[in-house]
């Protein structure tokens, strides 16, 4: 009655409408000598599904992947930054989902409140985009992939001032802005034969003409586009719909999923690329 109540029923169609797969023994197999359905099976049967289920995921066994995630902070004074709404959400799940399936990651966090778990992520923290543009210069070298998932600042103050700035009694003040350093950009130009290279595009309008821009002026193998227009996809949720657009200039569009749900479907994609 309880694994038949709505209430549990809704909550399995939801986890499989965010592409979740839900193990589900065939009739006669796992669940043959059970009672009812809904009946929690032998413990040492559900470590056997579940063993059998991660081995037959593992698609990165050993490969190298560098992972940049989150904002950038770009400080104006010792309490004042510039920076953006990026949770670090979608980053966080690649490196999870990356570990899980074999890889070494290497995941450059910018100033995020989120925790790893996977013991095969080496985690830098970094909080400007020099310092991303630094971790990630030195890692990628070594790497056999980059996912270039930061939503790095494209200016940062010119000057940093090393004292709280004090209000001015004048009124307006100016900030005068340089640019950083485009880190996918420069991954692009030193990437080896056989490194792949993946970024993302978040947009607001003419996504698909921006994306390919982005792809090709930043030598990428494939690109994940989100738009803002969708509801559901872009910062600060736990969702995202997205479309991945190759250099070969094939578009291929998912539906929206959880971030945990969409890593899966980035990762399929580059498994393909590093046979
Ligand atoms: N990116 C990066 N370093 C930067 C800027 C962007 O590595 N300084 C990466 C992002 O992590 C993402 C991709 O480049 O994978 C696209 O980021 P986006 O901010 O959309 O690109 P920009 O070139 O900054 O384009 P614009 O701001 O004009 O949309």
């Amino acid at each position: 009655d309880m694994f038949a109540h709505p209430s549990t029923q809704q909550n399995l169609d939801r986890l499989r409408s965010f592409g979740n797969r839900i193990i589900e023994p065939a009739e006669g197999e796992l669940a043959s000598h059970l009672v009812g359905k809904g009946r929690m099976e032998e413990p040492d049967k559900i470590v056997a599904v579940l063993d059998d289920f991660f081995a037959s995921q593992i698609q990165l066994e050993k490969k190298k992947i560098v992972i940049t995630a989150g904002p950038t902070y770009e400080k104006i004074d010792p309490v004042r930054f510039i920076g953006n709404y990026s949770s670090g959400k979608m980053g966080f799940a690649l490196a999870e989902a990356c570990a899980g399936q074999g890889a070494e990651v290497t995941l450059i966090a910018g100033p995020v409140s989120l925790k790893t778990v996977h013991p095969n992520i080496k985690r830098i923290d970094v909080e400007s985009a020099e310092e991303m543009y630094h971790a990630a210069m030195e890692a990628f070298p070594e790497a056999d992939a980059g996912i270039l998932c930061a939503a790095v600042a494209d200016y940062r103050p010119d000057v940093q001032a090393t004292e709280k700035i004090k209000r001015e009694t004048k009124g307006e003040m100016t900030l005068l802005l340089v640019p950083n350093k485009d880190i996918a950009a420069s991954l692009g130009a030193i990437k080896r034969e056989g490194q792949i290279l993946v970024g993302f595009a978040l947009e607001t309008n003419d996504e698909t003409a921006h994306a390919e821009g982005k792809l090709k002026r930043k030598n990428l193998d494939f690109i994940v586009l989100n738009s803002l227009r969708d509801a559901g996809a872009g910062f600060r949720c736990d969702t995202n719909k997205i479309t991945i657009i190759d250099k070969e200039g094939e578009a291929t569009a998912y539906p929206l999923k959880s971030k945990q749900g969409v890593a899966v479907d980035i990762i399929n994609k580059l498994a393909t690329l590093l046979k």
